[in-house]
């Protein structure tokens, strides 16, 4: 009797468990099938831009399209194209987030437009600047401005301004809109910048090896030059302007100072930039993702140990200190921008 009955409870049991189980992992389908393309975003968000973003996931869910909206171009959109370069190193999670939206949401508004990920391959320290140097000079000859656009950073307003800031860079992600800085010279986030401003303040520093502060770099380089900083001036979205894509698997930010790295980082560097900023490219593919197009391209930067030790990360510091200083040999000719016809 007692075994009939503990037999009779293990049915019960594992009749509990199978039910939770399917409830479970058709819950998990649910989840997973909506994630990428409809992220779930705070309730706050303006209803429309809800809409129009379930929509959009709609469309990319389905078979590859037939029209050419895949390409996000049309000549007849624009004179003016757009380079989106995506510094970029080991956050897979927030691309194939990043890509099929930021190319539906530039589709929607006819912004024509590339996507350059740049993706650092050496064994230095992630270098943000520089990598938006090297994107900068790939997307030179096909588009005549560039968005420097952190992989984390949706935009939701549909009134966002992308469009050919000729009279000076425009900062999208303005202080009050992106979610976590707010500081009245933050230029960080999203930046737009046409090529001929671009060239004429030598791009950005590339000595800014680790996380942080190249920005603020660049922001002197702009007032140096007599470049006004643009900014959206009627944009009432607030903070709920931009999905900020958390990363799952917490990264911890690389925000050490190494040797000199304070000192000689915390005013304007006269020496490096767009003309200095050599690198050896390992290969590019083109990316489609949900249907979205971009280029991904594999590069190593360049770094002389000597003057700029703190691109080592910590474990390679015994390099420095030999007598045989590592020091990368300069390609023989500055891979400078193309100029146009
Ligand atoms: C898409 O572009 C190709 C050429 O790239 C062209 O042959 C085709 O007709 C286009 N399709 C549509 C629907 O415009
Ligand atoms: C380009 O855009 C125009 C106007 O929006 C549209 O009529 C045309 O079909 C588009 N061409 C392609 C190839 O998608
Ligand atoms: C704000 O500017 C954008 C263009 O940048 C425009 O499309 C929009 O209608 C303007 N107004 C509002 C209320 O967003
Ligand atoms: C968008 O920005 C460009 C350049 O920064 C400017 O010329 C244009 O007037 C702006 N458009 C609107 C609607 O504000």
């Amino acid at each position: 009797m007692a075994r009939k009955l503990s037999i009779l409870k293990c049915l019960i049991l594992c009749c509990i468990v199978y039910a939770l189980g399917v409830t479970f992992m058709l819950g998990f389908y649910s989840l997973s099938a909506v994630n990428i393309n409809s992220c779930p975003c705070p309730e706050t968000i303006i209803n429309k831009h809800v809409q129009s973003r379930s929509h959009l996931a709609d469309q990319s869910a389905a078979e590859p399209r037939k029209d050419n909206f895949s390409k996000g171009d049309n000549t007849s959109w624009d004179q003016h194209k757009l380079g989106v370069i995506v510094p970029f190193r080991d956050r897979i999670e927030e691309l194939v987030q990043f890509v099929p939206y930021i190319h539906s949401y530039f589709s929607r508004k006819k912004v024509r437009h590339k996507i350059y990920v740049i993706n650092q391959m050496d064994n230095f320290r992630f270098n943000r600047a520089y990598l938006i140097n090297v994107g900068f000079q790939l997307s030179y000859n096909e588009c005549d401005y560039i968005a420097m656009h952190d992989v984390d950073l949706l935009p939701l307003n549909m009134n966002l301004n992308y469009s050919y800031p000729d009279k000076g860079p425009f900062h999208v992600s303005a202080p009050g809109l992106h979610p976590v800085y707010n500081y009245p010279t933050f230029i960080g986030g999203i930046l737009l910048i046409n090529n001929k401003h671009f060239e004429m303040i030598n791009g950005m520093s590339n000595r800014y090896w680790g996380w942080g502060r190249e920005d603020d770099e660049l922001h002197v380089r702009l007032k140096k030059a007599g470049l006004t900083v643009l900014r959206p001036n009627n944009i009432t979205t607030g903070k709920q302007t931009f999905k900020h894509v958390h990363n799952t698997r917490n990264k911890p930010r690389d925000n050490k100072r190494y040797f000199d790295q304070s000192s000689k980082t915390s005013r304007m560097d006269r020496e490096t930039g767009l003309k200095t900023a050599k690198y050896d490219m390992i290969s590019t593919s083109s990316l489609v993702i949900d249907g979205a197009p971009a280029e991904f391209i594999n590069v190593k930067l360049y770094c002389d140990i000597q003057k700029t030790p703190w691109c080592l990360k910590p474990q390679d510091h015994h390099l420095v200190s030999k007598s045989t200083m590592v020091v990368p040999k300069p390609l023989p000719q500055g891979k400078e921008p193309p100029k146009k016809d």
